[in-house]
């Protein structure tokens, strides 16, 4: 995929799954707008990846950040052809009747609201040009209950949700929607996981968990029309045939 000229916004780039899809989409020539709470994270990144990155601090949370955000990308690129919807958090762990309910709420926020913030705050810049695509990260948890994970499940059903949403309202006018269900990713988010010692996904070996420039690999060719299949819906890393497709493996 050769993304020369266009713009991408990536949420949750200081680290992780977002780090190397900022990383990916450098490298296929787009340039990057780094997003996240952890300035000197994103800082230090677009050091790195040099002058077609910017680091922009924002919590996906508030949606006024997000939407100066995409002012803040366009104002330094010019345009946002992508918006990568990474952002996540699965803390707090824990059953239903133990939980936090604010730390519960948190993770709503994030997860749900933080990618419909940036869905909104995309769209009409988006609309104005004609068209952009809109990828979201799910999961597998976002259609099978997973022990100790109620917020995480419910958030990621939700976000599923948002890009059939998405589709069904705005495919017409040249949108792009589609969500990318990774699989296990050796990322902070596993160790987290893995710490808690709850279920059977923290008991997973680390081989087991794919390496990040994976679902980044995935995501650049998700800006393509080869995945057009997909629109509207998910693409699974758990599928052979499709990591083989994208050249994964
Ligand atoms: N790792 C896996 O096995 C796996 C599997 C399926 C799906 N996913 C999904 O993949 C995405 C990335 O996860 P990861 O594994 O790379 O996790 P990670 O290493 O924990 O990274 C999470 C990222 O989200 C950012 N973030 C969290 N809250 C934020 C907020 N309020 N505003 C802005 N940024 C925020 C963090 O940055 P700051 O803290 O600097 O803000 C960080 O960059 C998530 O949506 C996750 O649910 C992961």
């Amino acid at each position: 995929m050769d993304l020369t000229g266009k713009t991408a916004l990536i949420t949750g780039a200081s680290r992780g799954i977002g780090a190397e899809t900022a990383r990916a989409f450098a490298q296929a020539g787009a340039k990057v707008a780094l997003v996240a709470r952890s300035a000197d994270a994103t800082a230090e990144l677009a050091g790195e990846i040099g002058q077609s990155a910017v680091a922009i601090p924002c919590d996906v949370t508030r949606y006024w950040e997000v939407e100066k955000a995409v002012q803040t990308c366009v104002a330094a690129h010019g345009g946002l052809d992508i918006l990568v919807n990474n952002a996540g958090a699965i803390e707090p762990i824990g059953r239903m009747a133990e939980i936090d309910p604010d730390r519960w709420g948190d993770v709503i926020d994030i997860n749900l609201k933080g990618v419909f913030n940036g869905m909104r705050a995309a769209l009409p810049m988006m609309l104005n040009a004609g068209g952009g695509t809109i990828l979201t990260i799910g999961s597998g948890a976002a259609h099978r209950p997973t022990e100790a994970w109620s917020a995480y499940c419910a958030s990621k059903a939700g976000a599923f949700m948002l890009t059939r949403m998405l589709d069904l309202e705005y495919r017409a006018a040249g949108i792009r929607a589609l969500s990318l269900s990774p699989g296990t990713v050796a990322t902070q988010m596993q160790r987290d996981i893995k710490a808690s010692g709850i279920n059977e996904i923290s008991r997973l070996d680390w081989s087991a968990h794919i390496p990040p420039d994976w679902p980044a690999r995935a995501l650049v060719w998700m800006c393509g029309t080869d995945a057009d299949d997909y629109l509207g819906d998910e693409v699974s890393l758990r599928d052979d045939d499709l990591r083989a497709r994208i050249g994964l493996g």
